[in-house]
């Protein structure tokens, strides 16, 4: 069975009908086209597709789509302004904190969502809050340099 649902991504307002077990992660990347979110597991364990649904950071890959009508979803491509990158994505690029850039997107929308928590207090608790985000290059020091300086 297949449902309709209305969402907002990145300020823009989409309908679609999907099969119900359709995840979010697969939404975005197959229905709407936003590749930004990566698939690493598919399964809760990485954090590559982490997303905010309503401010909150999720596993995109365990969120089922027909799940969120009326959600309204971040996702990487929504973080610039403009030409403006937002903070941490520039951070990452002065900290050079990424080697094959897989788990980068989420790495960062994480980052944010640690941002906007109130969870970066220091170089541990950022750890902490950032343990869901598995970086397979292990550029941990780096990613937590990122989210320290873009948090100033
Ligand atoms: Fe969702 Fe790994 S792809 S947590």
């Amino acid at each position: 069975p297949s449902s309709r649902v209305s969402l907002t991504v990145n300020g823009k307002r989409y309908t679609v009908t999907v099969d119900n077990r359709t995840s979010l992660l697969d939404l975005l990347r197959e229905h709407l086209g936003l590749t930004g979110s990566k698939k690493g597991c598919n399964a809760g364990a990485c954090g590559a597709c982490t997303v905010l649904v309503d401010g909150r950071r999720v596993n995109s890959c365990l969120t089922l789509a027909v799940r969120l009508e009326d959600a309204a979803v971040t996702t990487v491509e929504g973080l610039a302004k403009g030409d403006q990158l937002h903070p941490l994505q520039q951070a990452f690029i002065d900290q050079d904190a990424f080697q094959c850039g897989y788990c980068t997107p989420g790495q960062i929308v994480s980052g944010v969502g640690c941002m906007q928590e109130g969870h970066t207090g220091s170089a541990e608790e950022i750890r902490e809050w950032m343990s869901g985000n598995i970086c397979r290059c292990g550029c941990y020091v780096k990613i937590v340099r990122a989210v320290e300086q873009a948090s100033g």
